[in-house]
């Protein structure tokens, strides 16, 4: 019988809470609180009850039946001050509106990259940001101990797991898992362990790119990477490409366009000499393609990579790297 009690308690108390109305409230005394209701029922059944029991179950039904009085007389008083026009709801309120959100600088930066690089043919691949060392340095011609692997200061999460340096991995990944021809971009967050300043994060955004087949020249690469800059920075943009090494790549080369904020003539983003880098190119190595199981006497290729986030701050005057990861909606809401 306590679990009767415990079960009309329950439910009365349900009920309550749905009650919005003098008429709902009575229902609810009419059903719980009359002569007839559940509580009195509870009570008739007090007298079959053994001599034994009666004075426990007495106490918990008399308990139910003051707090159910009492709750319903609250609720009532309630209704008689506050008159029913005054309780509705006012249709003719405006709503809350819920904020807008907007699309990151960096998504919006990568979309664009994409959307010109798919309009020249390349589709989108994608690989794990935990990445191993075969893939990130191994296969991609950096041998152990090779000074190469300083260029970018790696975080380990054991001897041979780390948080992938940058997209190049991908490249391994995707031609392992096909023949040529091979034509990607790469888009992906990398990780560095570096100081975190205005001008470096511990993690940033990069596009690879990469394109193998059967004679794919030099001259291809320049192409392909100058019309992407026009249509990305303008057509009245000029080009530089300077030799470099990267370990993935013979030759390598640097990109440069002239300082689109300043046109060339010395400002500071450009640090006053007129050109910014935007990304790092090459042929792709023999080695790379041996490490993948093509041959590099039938094939070959080139491959690009640049930071997204450096792009975001050129194209929008973003000077602290660090506004793209503190989420402020000050920030972002410039977007
Ligand atoms: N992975 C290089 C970096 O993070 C960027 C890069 C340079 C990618 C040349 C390439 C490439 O594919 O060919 O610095």
């Amino acid at each position: 019988m306590l679990e009767q009690i415990a079960k009309v308690r329950e439910s009365f108390a349900r009920a309550l809470e749905a009650v919005q109305s003098v008429e709902t409230l009575e229902q609810l005394r009419i059903q719980f609180l009359a002569r007839k209701g559940a509580i009195a029922e509870l009570f008739e059944a007090l007298k079959s009850v053994t001599p034994a029991e009666k004075p426990a179950l007495g106490k918990a039904l008399n308990e139910l039946r003051s707090w159910a009085q009492a709750a319903h007389d609250e609720r009532a008083t309630f209704f008689s001050q506050h008159p029913a026009s005054e309780r509705a709801v006012d249709l003719t309120l405006p709503g809350r509106p819920r904020p807008i959100g907007s699309v990151h600088p960096i998504t919006q930066t990568i979309e664009e990259v994409t959307r010109i690089f798919t309009r020249m043919g390349f589709e989108t691949a994608e690989g794990p940001e935990l990445e191993t060392d075969h893939y990130n340095f191994e296969a991609l011609n950096f041998p152990p101990d090779h000074p190469a692997r300083d260029m970018q200061d790696t975080f380990f999460i054991n001897d041979t797991l780390l948080l992938r340096t940058h997209t190049s991995p991908v490249q391994i990944r995707v031609m392992e898992s096909r023949k040529p021809p091979v034509r990607i971009i790469v888009p992906g967050r990398v990780f560095r362990n570096e100081a975190v300043s205005a001008r470096s994060h511990v993690m940033f955004h990069q596009i690879e790119g990469l394109f193998v087949d059967s004679g794919v020249t030099f001259g291809e690469l320049k192409g392909t990477l100058v019309a992407f800059a026009k249509q990305l920075f303008g057509s009245s943009v000029k080009f530089k490409f300077r030799p470099t090494f990267f370990p993935f790549t013979e030759p390598s080369a640097d990109m440069y366009i002239s300082c689109f904020i300043c046109g060339g003539s010395g400002c500071r983003v450009c640090k006053q000499n007129g050109w910014v880098e935007v990304m790092g190119s090459g042929m792709v190595h023999p080695n790379v393609f041996r490490a993948v199981g093509y041959d590099p006497e039938r094939v070959s290729g080139y491959a690009f990579g640049m930071g997204i986030d450096r792009l975001a701050m050129l194209k929008y005057g973003i000077d602290d790297i660090r506004l793209f990861y503190e989420d402020d909606v000050r920030f972002l809401r410039q977007f």
